[in-house]
This record gives C-alpha cells, sequence and structure tokens, in this order.
C-alpha cells in the first residue's frame, strides 16, 4: 500500500517536475504538505531543481516505466509540465513536438486511466489563442495556434476532454501567459539551455558586455512599437497548481482557464525596468518582427480567480527583483 494509501497525506507525481516551473509547483506543494514524486528524463531539467520530493527519472515515451511509477505512488493528482517548449524549435521539427508533447501525453493518460485513475493537472499556454483577435483574452476566445508547439498544446486539451467524456479522467488545463521571476526565497529559478526568454537574456545582456540579444520589432501597434506580454511570476503559477490539485480533489469539473496577470508590459518596459533594478543602462538592439509574434497577449484572469480563488501576488518589479537575484547566483555573485 503506497504511503499516500497509509495516511492521509495527499500525493501528487509531477511529471516534468526537474523543470522550471515544474520545480517551483514542487515547492508549492510540498509547502502545502504533499507528497511529491518528480518522473523527469532531465532533457531541459535539472536534478538539482529536485529538492522537494523523489526523482524517477524516465521519459513521456517509456509506457511502461509509466505505469509502474503511476501504481506505486498512487498519487492523488498528477501534474503534468514535461514538454517541449520552444515555439521556434517547433517549426523547425514539429515531428519531435508532436512526439513528446502529444504522444508522451498519450502514454501517460494510458497510464493513469489503467493504473491510477486520478485527476490531471495541465501545462497548456496562451500559444493555443494564436493571433488574439482582442486582449484581453478570454478562455472562449478562439483557439487557432500559429505553430507546432500551440498545436501540440491544443490537441492536448481536444485529448483531455475526450477522455473526460469517455472515461470520466477529471483535469484542469492551466493556460499560462509568460512565466517569469524566481522563487523569492533563491532556492531554484529559471535555466533554460539555450535561453529565449525576455528577462534572462536581458539580465545577462546587462552583465555581460560580449552578449547582445535583439528586440523582435518596434513598428507594432502597441504604444511604444514592441510587443506587450503578460509576465507571472512563476511561484503564482505554482501556486495555481496546488489550488487546481485542491478543486479537482473536491470534485471540480474539467475546464481550461488562463494564468496571468491581468496586466500586459511591452518589451521595453521590461528592459527599462532591469535597468532601475539594476541601476545601469544598456544598448538596445532592434531587429526585424519575429514570424507569428503577435502584438499584445494580456491575460483575462477572471476565471481562475472565481474557481480556484487564485490571485497574483507578485508585482513586475518583485518578478525583476527575484530573476535579477536568481541571475546573480546562480553564476556566482
Ligand atoms: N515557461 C513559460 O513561460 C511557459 C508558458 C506557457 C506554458 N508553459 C508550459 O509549462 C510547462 C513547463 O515549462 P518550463 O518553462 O518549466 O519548461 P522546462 O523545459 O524548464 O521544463 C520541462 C520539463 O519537462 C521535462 N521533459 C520534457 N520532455 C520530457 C519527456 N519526454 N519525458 C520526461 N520529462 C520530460 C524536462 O526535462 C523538463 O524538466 C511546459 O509544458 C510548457 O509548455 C511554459
Amino acid at each position: 500500500m503506497s504511503k499516500s494509501q497509509d495516511t492521509d497525506t495527499k500525493s501528487v507525481l509531477v511529471v516534468g517536475g526537474a523543470g522550471y516551473v515544474g520545480s517551483h509547483a514542487c515547492k508549492a506543494f510540498a509547502e502545502q504538505d504533499w507528497r511529491v514524486t518528480v518522473y523527469d528524463n532531465l532533457s531541459t531539467g535539472h536534478r538539482d531543481a529536485v529538492r522537494w520530493g523523489e526523482l524517477i527519472t524516465g521519459d513521456l515515451a517509456d509506457e511502461s516505466a509509466l505505469r509502474r511509477v503511476v501504481a506505486s505512488n498512487r498519487p492523488n493528482v498528477v501534474a503534468h509540465f514535461a514538454a517541449l517548449t520552444s515555439v521556434g524549435d517547433s517549426v523547425r521539427d514539429p515531428g519531435a513536438y508532436y512526439r513528446n508533447n502529444v504522444t508522451g501525453t498519450l502514454n501517460l493518460l494510458q497510464a493513469i486511466r489503467t493504473e491510477g485513475p486520478c485527476p490531471l493537472i495541465f501545462s497548456s499556454t496562451a500559444a493555443v489563442y494564436g493571433d488574439p483577435e482582442q486582449t484581453p483574452i478570454v478562455e472562449d476566445h478562439p483557439k487557432r495556434p500559429i505553430n507546432p508547439y500551440g498545436h501540440s498544446k491544443l490537441m492536448v486539451e481536444q485529448i483531455l476532454a475526450d477522455n473526460d467524456a469517455a472515461y470520466g479522467l477529471r483535469y484542469v488545463a492551466l493556460r499560462y501567459f509568460n512565466a517569469a521571476g524566481a522563487d523569492p526565497d533563491g532556492e531554484i529559478g529559471e535555466r533554460h539551455d539555450p535561453e529565449t526568454h525576455l528577462i534572462p537574456l536581458v539580465l545577462r545582456a546587462a552583465r555581460d558586455p560580449n552578449f547582445s540579444f535583439s528586440i523582435f520589432g518596434n513598428d507594432f501597434a502597441t504604444p511604444d512599437g514592441t510587443c506587450v506580454r503578460d509576465f507571472v511570476h512563476v511561484s503564482d503559477l505554482a501556486r495555481a497548481h496546488v489550488a487546481a490539485a485542491d478543486y479537482l480533489l473536491m470534485g471540480g469539473a474539467s475546464t481550461a482557464m488562463n494564468l496571468g496577470s491581468g496586466c500586459g508590459a511591452s518589451v521595453l518596459e521590461i528592459i527599462a525596468g532591469i535597468e532601475q533594478a539594476l541601476g545601469r543602462s544598456m544598448p538596445k538592439h532592434f531587429g526585424p518582427r519575429r514570424a507569428g509574434d503577435p502584438p499584445a497577449l494580456v491575460a483575462g484572469a477572471d476565471k481562475a480567480k472565481e474557481l480556484l480563488g487564485w490571485n497574483t501576488m507578485y508585482s513586475l518589479p518583485t518578478i525583476i527583483a527575484s530573476a535579477a537575484a536568481w541571475e546573480r547566483k546562480a553564476r556566482g555573485g
């Protein structure tokens, strides 16, 4: 009998828990006394980011390993973060994205159905909306992804809905906007390689004169011409997963919801915020627009408030300060 059956301790299997958002979620679950088990192939995750539970190294492609992990852990909830996440790579190699993100999730669902069963929390994305017709974007906005990454996530949302209808497997799909920042205690943070996210790129450019990055376009129909995005602190995202798990355990119906702050910040505003935080300015290099970059992506976040009682706790200056502190720590500064 598993520990979760022995005691009242709730147990979560965090697939992809060695990655950026997943590791913060592990901390949030552990802080609420959940027992955490991580399943991760460490392709983009980090062994030393698994600090709040056991790490089982394995791949989504290995359905029998997934079955064993679900059977031996008997989780109350599975939180599924594991995916390939680069929009650009997904355009260059869509097969890898559909295999990992869609086929891999089918394997996980099969294991949950046969060995669990238990509800699932899925890391979805604002990329399911594509080029939005209006912002803030609410959940019933048309879903028209414009790259294979977004398609792979929307396909999984459809698969989840079909699985619920057929097998009663309940789920919450959380559509994150731009995850940013680092654990306020400095224990974990963002470590993508290569890094494509704005805040770590700007922080690196601020300290390394030999490193520069391009701002993709300054002729968008936005107040300063650069793209506007909704940055949400990774620890706020993490807390939403615990709230979603509690919602599902209380019998909540399957649903999908946005996770964002509801406020947009432009690329130039982010750079200005970092310049202010670090007390130095940096050169700005403008390049052409990137294919498929919508001018503005801002979440309508009322649904998460209503269903999960979730609100963001951390503001943009805190996001920047925590990311800067983590960046300093990661390079031993
Ligand atoms: N970071 C963001 O801004 C953002 C925004 C929207 C959605 N998301 C989604 O959130 C999730 C987490 O994103 P992240 O930024 O933490 O990415 P990440 O790359 O840091 O984490 C993904 C984790 O999944 C693991 N993984 C990948 N493929 C696997 C496989 N086949 N088998 C086992 N483990 C595997 C990786 O090793 C890694 O630890 C992803 O599903 C992503 O699509 C992220």
